[in-house]
């Protein structure tokens, strides 16, 4: 049994629907095999706990561990190139890389890559995209087992408009599939999830066959891309003339549902947004990528008032980098910036976006997502060196929510000196 005694930051409640930041600068939280069995102040906690162990963390901040819902495994070696769109980044910048993963050297050193990067960064759940080889998606989930990542991930799927290498079919793409599943869905805290690349690379068949393996195996996930390009968008609709449009071409393969997350769109119809909400489909906002690839403005107001459920991802490697202190600043910066007019976030958005609506879209908010009684121990201890900006901001904030400013506008990896996941310390 463990007593953390920190000043807390977290979000139970949603901002967006009149909740607020809860703070306090002396906090006890107390663990039990990895459950927050408490949550009271220090005396308190030493009274009934005696010979728990006290875990000293009054120097920094605390939040719940990050929760990243769309990022890339097999580019974690591309991050960084710039200047080009998604259908020529693809080509040049990230496909190149992916190809490499056919070895299985390769694939597992990308993979201790991949999940140094997530969990340096205070990442402690995941919706990982995958790999299009079946052996370098095996081993992916046998690294995150390892480590002990809330990972969801799986067989990334495509049968045109990619390098041959890439490319499946419908018998093997749902052998292999059902062979991960079979092997690792359900297994600790790791997940499987149907993954068509995009509708772009996926024909109405394959996509199909993704839908029928979610029929056969209930509780499995669904991820992929919406809507993040003008040129991807046209495309799509070429190759699936008889869809109503981007979306549904997941939603008539049966791939659409509340277990379903779709990264980006950047770029939805109205009918669109009505849909995802009707059926409980998450958006994974993805702000660096959308940057970088200059795909566009994510239309946040419009997700909200039609009622979709919004997180944060990554997008590494289009994103350019693992921490989500990064793409909340940049999510606020995007925001500001929208010609048709942002929503003004607040600190406590980007918590809660980096947080609890991660948890809730990946469907593992009873479980974590803030750091109530009752939740698993998933923390991130914000440390940062005395001295350095960041530091000085946290000791001359005006308040808890500037101080949590001052965490996503300062804060890097660096600062991040302890990570646990389920109680158990995965940095520091
Ligand atoms: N659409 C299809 N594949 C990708 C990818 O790897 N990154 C991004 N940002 N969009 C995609
Ligand atoms: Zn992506």
């Amino acid at each position: 049994m463990q007593i953390y005694r920190a000043r807390v930051f977290d979000t139970p409640t949603d901002p967006f629907a009149g909740g607020g930041l809860r703070s306090g600068s002396d906090v006890a939280i107390v663990v039990d095999s990895g459950r927050i069995v408490a949550r009271t102040d220090f005396a308190t906690a030493r009274e009934r706990h005696p010979y728990a162990e006290v875990v000293d963390l009054r120097a920094g901040v605390l939040l719940p561990g990050f929760v990243d819902t769309h990022v890339h495994f097999p580019q974690v070696r591309a991050i960084g190139h710039l200047g080009r769109p998604l259908l020529d980044w693809l080509d040049e910048c990230a496909l190149p890389e992916e190809a490499k993963l056919r070895d299985d050297a390769y694939a597992a050193g990308v993979a201790t890559d991949f999940l140094t990067g997530l969990t340096s960064a205070g990442t402690t759940s995941a919706m990982v995209f995958g790999s299009h080889f079946a052996t370098a998606v095996d081993i992916l989930f046998g690294a995150a087992a390892e480590v002990g990542l809330r990972m969801t991930t799986g067989l990334v799927t495509s049968d045109r408009n990619l390098p041959e290498v890439l490319l499946t079919d419908v018998d093997r793409s749902v052998a292999e599939s059902q062979q991960l599943i079979d092997d690792w869905h359900g297994r600790g805290r790791l997940r499987f999830a149907v993954t068509p690349r995009f509708s772009f690379s996926a024909g109405p068949e394959l996509l199909a066959a993704g839908g029928a393996l979610v029929a056969d195996n209930p509780g499995i996930w669904v991820t992929s891309h919406l809507n993040e390009n003008r040129d991807e968008i046209a495309g799509v609709a070429e190759i699936h003339p008889e869809a109503l449009d981007y979306l549904d071409t997941y939603d008539r393969a049966g791939l659409l549902g509340e277990r379903t997350i779709l990264a980006h769109n950047v770029h939805p119809r109205d009918r669109e947004l009505a849909r995802m909400a009707e059926a409980g489909a998450a958006a994974a906002h993805c702000p660096t990528s959308n940057s970088a690839l200059a795909s566009g403005f994510f239309p946040l107001g419009r997700h909200l008032d039609a009622g979709v459920r919004v997180a944060l991802g990554s997008d590494v490697g289009a994103g350019n980098g693992f921490c989500l202190l990064k793409e909340g600043v940049q999510a606020y910066f995007m925001q500001q910036l929208d010609p048709a007019g942002g929503v003004p976030l607040t600190s406590t958005h980007l918590l809660h976006l980096a947080t609890a609506s991660g948890a809730a879209a990946l469907g593992l908010d009873a479980e974590v997502g803030d750091l109530s009684v009752g939740k698993r121990f998933d923390a991130v201890y914000v440390d940062p060196v005395a001295g350095q900006p960041l530091a000085v901001g946290l000791d001359y904030a005006e308040s808890d929510e500037d101080a949590l400013a001052k965490i996503f506008a300062l804060g890097t990896p660096a600062d991040l000196t302890r990570v646990w996941i389920d109680g158990e310390p995965v940095k520091g």
